[in-house]
Parts: structure tokens; sequence; C-alpha cells
């Protein structure tokens, strides 16, 4: 019966001193190193969780050119050859995330009084562009047919009548139509918005009148003319010069992006057009505006404050996406189509 000795029973020999202390040494390491994961999963967790809602939210400011956006769409005629940027809208997005749309909010439906502020305003800012619906009653009275001479004379005083007691509803129905914009936009893109409905339409009118972008007339290079191009790189750095006029900010040409139309010319009996016969045609359509949000806690009352910042998602624009004016260099910024 062979014996072993109490060093054979818990250490064998097959294990020396050296493989023992190694495998001290690493069965410490694992411990070591486990709990530093730990702690570091927990620190990230901790981190992001309380600053990436925050750090990471920003907006879209996005101007629209009525010239560009009245082709080839159902547009209210004055806005058809009107030389104004006007305002588009206002997303909100996350870093790196896909662009937010139709979010849940808890002030899911439109409500007319979260724009009792800004309604006038917006009235001539941010208009919808579609037809009005009531240009089409306007037909009704003169279609009447009539029989005798005193009914004729009936009908035109009904119309005058009605016509100038119309003149104070119109108002009310433009408000409806413009209304209607804005509520699209609402569920669009303001329930993605990290503030109450008053708050994203008060948002919109303060950036659109700090930072307003109006005339047609940016610099003495860049003004609409259907015939020329424009260098987006130029634009963007004009852009920027425009604001750091106006503004304190810092604004540099990372700082705004545009979407273009893309349209194919057809104009064949244009003499003095430089061959443009089916040719592409990219055509300025949106001038974006990107701002981070940050959240001051003045007291018990949360601000928000919004600071021009890099676009973040440019990169991600494909060629043949509007967004980045498909990859295009230059484009042309319209006068009339
Ligand atoms: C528009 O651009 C064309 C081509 O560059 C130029 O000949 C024309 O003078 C421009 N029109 C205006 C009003 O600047």
């Amino acid at each position: 019966m062979p014996s072993y000795s109490l060093n054979d029973i818990c250490c064998p020999p097959s294990y020396n001193g050296e493989s023992r202390r190694a495998r001290w040494f690493f069965l410490g390491l694992f411990v070591f190193i486990g709990f530093m994961i730990i702690f570091i999963l927990i620190g990230l967790a901790a981190g992001l969780w309380k600053h990436a809602p925050e750090q990471d939210h920003y907006l879209i400011l996005s101007r629209q050119w009525p010239i560009t956006v009245c082709i080839a769409r159902q547009c209210d005629e004055k806005y058809r050859d009107q030389q104004e940027w006007l305002i588009n809208g206002l997303q909100s997005r996350i870093a790196g995330e896909k662009p937010l749309k139709n979010c849940e909010h808890e002030e899911n439906d439109f409500k007319p009084e979260s724009v009792k502020d800004e309604k006038d305003y917006f009235a001539t800012r941010w208009p919808n562009l579609d037809p009005l619906p009531h240009t089409l009653t306007i037909k009704e009275p003169t279609e009447k047919p009539t029989t005798t001479a005193t009914s004729t004379v009936k009908t035109t005083t009904v119309s005058i009548s009605s016509s100038t007691t119309k003149k104070p509803d119109d108002k009310p129905d433009d408000d409806k139509h413009n209304e209607k914009q804005w509520s699209k936009e609402w569920k669009q893109y303001g329930t993605c918005y990290d503030g109450k409905q008053a708050d994203y339409f008060q948002t919109i009118m303060e950036l659109d009148k700090t930072y307003l972008l109006k005339e047609a007339k940016i610099s003495e290079k860049i003004i609409p003319n259907t015939t020329a191009l424009i260098e987006l790189n130029t634009l963007a750095k004009t852009l920027a010069e425009y604001f750091n006029k106006k503004n304190e900010q810092k604004w540099d040409e990372s700082m705004f992006e545009f979407v273009c139309k893309l349209v194919i010319n057809t104009n064949k009996n244009d003499d003095d057009d430089d061959a443009e016969q089916g040719q592409h045609l990219y055509l300025l359509e949106e001038i974006r505006m990107c701002f981070g949000v940050m959240t001051t806690d003045d007291g018990d009352k949360k601000k928000q404050v919004h600071k021009p910042i890099e676009c973040f998602d440019r990169s991600s624009y494909g060629i043949e996406s509007p967004y980045g004016c498909f990859g295009q260099q230059s484009v042309r910024y319209p006068n009339a189509f």
C-alpha cells in the first residue's frame, strides 16, 4: 500500500511550485479583471443613463424656398414665385440615431391654443403652401341660375352680403388652413420633441427670429438665378458669414445642411439656354441649421438653451438622397420656374 504525504494529496506531484504560483496569480488576475469589468459597466451605465439623453439631443430648423417647393406640387398661386425663405419645420433628433418621426407624446394631438402667441408670426413666416380650400367655394353664387328679374336682384344682394360677411370669416379660414400645416408638423416631428407642445412652437418662433433667414439675396454672389450654378461649399460659408454678422455665435459651414429637388428640364423652346434640355437640375429646396440642446436648471424652472452645432447626420446621406443635395457640389437657386 503506497503512502502519500499530505503535500502529495493537496498538491499533486505534477504541480511544481512555479505552476502553483502561476495558478494563484491567474486566479487573482481573473477576479481582479472581473471586478474591474463590473465597475466599468456600472460606471458606464450610470454615466450614459444620466447624460446621454441631454447631450445628444439636437434640433434641425428647416427653411424652405417656395419656388422650388411648388414645382410639381399643388401650391397656392402666390407662393409659386415668392422669393422669400419660409419656415418649413423643426425636427428633434438624437445623434447617431435614425431621424425621429411620429413619436408618442403626452400631447399627441395638435391643440390650436399652443400656437396662440405665435399664430400671427407664423401666418407670414410659416404659412400653409397648399391651395386654400375655400377658393373652390367662390364659384358657388355665380353658378346659381335665375328665372325672374326680382330674383336676380335678390341673389346679387345675397352674394354681396355674403361676401361682406365672409371677410371676417376669411381670417379664421386662413388660420384653420395654416393650422393644418402646423398640426402636420407637430404630429410628424413635434411629438419627438423633448418638451411641451407650446414650447415646441415657441422654440420654432424664437429660432426663426434669432437666426432669421428671409431675404432671397444672401450675398452679392448668392442670389436666386435659375440659369446659374452655386457651389454648396460657398453657400455654407456665405451663410456662416451671414449669421455671424447678425449673431454673436460662431457659425461655420458644417452647421448647415441642404435639401434639393431633382427635376429634369423639358424646356425645349429656350433658345438662349446653353443646351439644358433633358438635363438634370438640382434645385435648392431647404436650408437646415442644427442646434444642440442644453438644459439649464434655473432654480425650479428648466430652461433650454440652443447652440449652433455641426449637423451630425451629414455623412449618412446617400448619393441618391435629396438630403445633402444628391451628393452634388453645385446646385441651382431658382428665381422662377
Ligand atoms: C444669371 O446667371 C446667368 C448665367 O451665369 C447670367 O448670365 C445672368 O446675368 C444672371 N442673372 C442675374 C440676374 O444675375
